[in-house]
């Protein structure tokens, strides 16, 4: 499946051009935690690598996830393409594009709720997932709005909403008034059902009825409070191994990305519930052929390769290329020595000029830390730069 998003206008003169990040927590930059998501990179790692880019640069992530290169770029007032084969991910990162107010998406929920006729609701007998994890009202009013964004999301508005629905889908119960829409969960990732009814029945919990609308206009209120100025920008659900980059007629001198880590292949399955919201399954999607593969080494070597080669195709000479990478603690695998093996084979002008470790943790979160369980420990994340040479 393929679809592409373009939700920004083209601008009269570029946007201001953010110089140094504020903290994390600044309203600006709340954009960011909109929804949680896998091995994302920290804001921080495309921003300072965008630092030295010129005005009009293009920048690519053809491993976008949930748009953290994308929301840099629009930081720095530059435009950019993300691409994920993970409509989850690419249904987050487009709404790292929008431009809104929250008074916009708050209204185009209450229209849906007041209007719209009720989208179908999952096969429920009592006890099972879906009546544990909402109460009955609450999944009614998802439901609605989930059918209304599976016909019409194309607008700004649209694609915030579905961000904004997709960041409180589930997550764990706090005190005062509630964040997310759910039974306890993990925001991060969608415990599978066994586990989940497990979960909350030993705990004895019922879903708790909460309030669509209230509960979107809280997060809209907190994460649209002070947008970025608004950037040129596209956002492809795509498999980067087969997507046609010319389609899109743009010129990169920027590729910044993060591909899944050596071993890693449970994007689907870990946000199967986030999955079924933007139109997958009411189950949990096992599915990963439009995932890079994981089949065997040589598979995963052979389908990076071709993904840098395809940039590079669209790139300009003289283009940058940085890469955040690492492996599962589980593979035993050098990350630095699959990765080389990833560029040779793909043979097309990237040249190596730096490889560095990761930032460490007490820098920001790195992406593997989350896999370091048990006496596993987390193998290190290496930085690749590199250039285009023709
Ligand atoms: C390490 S994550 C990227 C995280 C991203 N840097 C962020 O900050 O959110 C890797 C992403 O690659 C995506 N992916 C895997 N195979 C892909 C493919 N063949 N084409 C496009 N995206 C793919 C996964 O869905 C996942 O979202």
């Amino acid at each position: 499946m393929t679809n592409v998003i373009s939700i920004t206008r083209t601008l009269r003169k570029p946007a201001r051009r953010l110089k140094r990040l504020p903290k994390l927590t600044a309203p600006r930059l709340r954009l960011n935690g909109l929804c949680p998501y896998y091995t994302m990179f920290p804001l921080q790692f495309p921003f300072r690598t965008l630092n030295c880019a010129k005005p009009g640069q293009w920048v690519l992530d053809p491993f976008c996830g949930r748009g953290t290169t994308i929301l840099a770029a629009r930081l720095r007032g530059l435009p950019s393409v993300g691409i994920d084969s993970n409509p989850v991910a690419a249904a987050i990162a487009a709404s790292k594009l929008a431009q809104v107010r929250a008074t916009e998406v708050a209204s185009l929920a209450e229209d849906i709720l007041d209007d719209r006729q009720p989208g179908p609701v999952p096969n429920c007998p009592r006890g099972d997932f879906w009546t544990l994890c909402y109460a009955p009202e609450t999944l009614r009013e998802i439901c609605r709005v989930r059918n209304y964004l599976l016909h019409s999301c194309a607008t700004r508005v649209e694609v915030a909403l579905r961000g904004t629905m997709l960041g409180i889908l589930h997550g764990p119960l706090n005190k005062g008034e509630p964040t997310y829409i759910s039974n306890q969960m993990p925001r991060s990732y969608s415990t599978k059902p066994g586990p989940a009814v497990r979960f909350w029945k030993k705990n004895d919990m019922e879903p708790m009825r909460v309030d669509v609308l209230d509960a979107v206009r809280r997060r809209a209120e907190f994460s649209f409070a002070d947008v970025p100025p608004s950037s040129l920008g596209k956002i492809v659900t795509g498999d980067s191994r087969t997507f046609d980059l010319k389609k899109l007629s743009a010129r990169y001198s920027w590729v910044i990305t993060s591909p899944p880590y050596y071993g890693m292949r449970t994007y689907f399955p870990d946000h199967w519930l986030r999955n079924w919201f933007v139109g997958g399954p009411a189950n949990v999607d096992y599915r990963a052929d439009e995932q890079v593969s994981h089949q065997s080494e040589e598979q995963f070597i052979s389908d990076l390769a071709l993904v840098w080669k395809r940039t590079a195709e669209v790139c300009v000479p003289g283009a940058k290329f940085v890469c955040r990478f690492g492996a599962l603690p589980s593979r035993t695998k050098d990350p630095q020595t699959l990765f080389m093996r990833t560029l040779a084979e793909a043979g097309c002008g990237w040249r190596v000029t730096t490889i560095r470790k990761a930032e460490t943790s007490q820098k920001g979160r790195r992406q593997c830390d989350q896999f370091g369980t048990g006496n596993n420990k987390p193998v290190e994340e290496i930085d690749v730069y590199a250039v285009l040479e023709t």
